[in-house]
């Protein structure tokens, strides 16, 4: 089986091609094509993605890297005057397996929210041309499924019943999954995503545009600087942020706290050593999802003291852009080794952290796999969409 699938919830326009082998019960998933075509020059000088600009753009990328996918998967790419509407028998034939037909496509997947809806209709009406002039199923996956099914492309996929960090620009969330598309939010930012806070730290600190990578970077250099110190950065550092809401008992999270705390030592302070800033605000950041998630793990999960369990979670997926951050990585590494070594630990590559189609397309399988169709006029973009 074979599945195209079409991500356009924010800067990044995305197609890749999925080729899903063996059984339902151990399916083997073979990126065919993952193209990403990143907008982060054009939305820079914004300090932040211009939803219209966004639109545009995806507008002119998605004929490009359809062509692109399609013809790095090997798929018998329609002629290019059929992208622009040519006729349905030429097309169809694409689709279906005949005589001298290399290839099949039997499902498209597209992610219709959360997100920036004028980006998200981009890429609902293009896989529904698609879907229609080609005679495919469609599948409207959620963005935020496809950040925790990233991790079934992994070689080991996790295993139910699982818990998921979500976290990126727009979302901060914990949830349980005790079978696929089940899902059960445990917790959610009552305010700035985690990914929202980084960026926005990061236009206080004078650091462009997406704000994550450049505050990691950062603080890394801070903890190299400490080190040469011979000093473990924690204490190298004096400066001290809140962890907002680390005890509150339950599992949701707020950092619009975290971020006035930074801008008010930034006004007290001008002449701060940013490093140690961006350090600290890291700091806070993980130590909060680091031990939410711990929370979530000792409820969920099985209790390493009582040996009691809870549903008996036994994977723990980490996915969206900030699970790209090492000290965060690194954290929940050492949490699961020190704590809940049973678990499994799922954290997305660096490659499938960030928005892509790949994710979608693996999402868009488990969809299909349970017959979970839509008609392309059914589709609907849905920027505040739940899991
Ligand atoms: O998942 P994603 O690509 O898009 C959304 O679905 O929102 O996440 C983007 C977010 C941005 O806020 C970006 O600053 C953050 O992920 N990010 C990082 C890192 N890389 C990207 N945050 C912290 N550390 C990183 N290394
Ligand atoms: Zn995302």
């Amino acid at each position: 089986m074979k599945i195209l699938a079409i991500e356009t919830s924010c800067d990044e326009t995305a197609v890749a091609v999925l080729e899903i082998t063996g059984s339902k019960i151990k399916p083997n998933f073979k990126l065919l094509s993952n193209q990403v075509l990143s907008q982060i020059k054009i939305h820079k000088k914004f300090g932040g993605v211009v939803p219209n600009l966004a639109m545009r753009e995806h507008r002119k990328n998605l004929p490009i890297i359809l062509k692109r996918a399609l013809a790095e998967a090997k798929l018998t790419p329609p002629r290019p005057p059929l992208l622009r509407g040519g006729s349905k028998k030429k097309i169809s034939s694409f689709t279906r397996r005949g005589k001298g037909e290399v290839n099949k496509l039997d499902a498209i997947a597209v992610t219709y929210g959360p997100g920036l809806e004028p980006a998200l209709w981009e890429g609902i009406n293009f896989a529904g041309k698609l879907a229609r002039l080609w005679r495919v199923p469609l599948v409207a996956v959620n963005h935020l499924e496809g950040h925790i099914y990233a991790s079934w492309l992994e070689s080991e996929p996790p295993k139910f019943p699982l818990l998921a960090l979500i976290v990126s620009g727009g979302h901060t969330e914990l949830v349980l999954m005790k079978k696929h598309l089940n899902y059960k939010i445990l917790g959610e930012t009552r305010d700035d995503a985690a990914g929202e806070v980084f960026d926005k730290v990061a236009r206080m600190l004078g650091l462009g545009y997406p704000g994550g990578p450049q505050i990691a970077r950062l603080a890394q250099s801070a903890r190299k600087y400490a080190e040469s110190q011979r000093k473990s950065a924690g204490k190298f550092n004096e400066i001290k942020f809140p962890r907002p809401m680390i005890n509150s008992g339950d599992f949701d999270f707020s950092f619009s706290g975290l971020k006035t705390a930074v801008l008010y030592y930034l006004r007290g302070n001008p002449c701060a050593d940013k490093a140690a800033v961006a350090y600290e605000f890291q700091q806070a950041v993980v130590d909060v999802l680091v031990k939410k998630t711990a929370d979530a793990l000792r409820k969920y999960g099985v209790n390493p003291h009582t040996k009691k369990f809870g549903v008996g979670v036994k994977s723990l997926v980490i996915g969206g852009g900030v699970a790209a951050n090492q000290a965060l990585r690194h954290a929940l590494g050492a949490l699961i080794k020190k704590s809940f070594p049973k678990v499994s630990l799922h954290v997305s590559p660096l490659w499938l952290c960030g928005d892509n189609a790949a994710m979608i397309a693996v999402a868009g399988y488990f969809k299909a796999r349970a017959k979970k169709f839509s008609k392309p006029e059914k589709i609907k973009a849905q920027g505040n969409l739940k899991l």
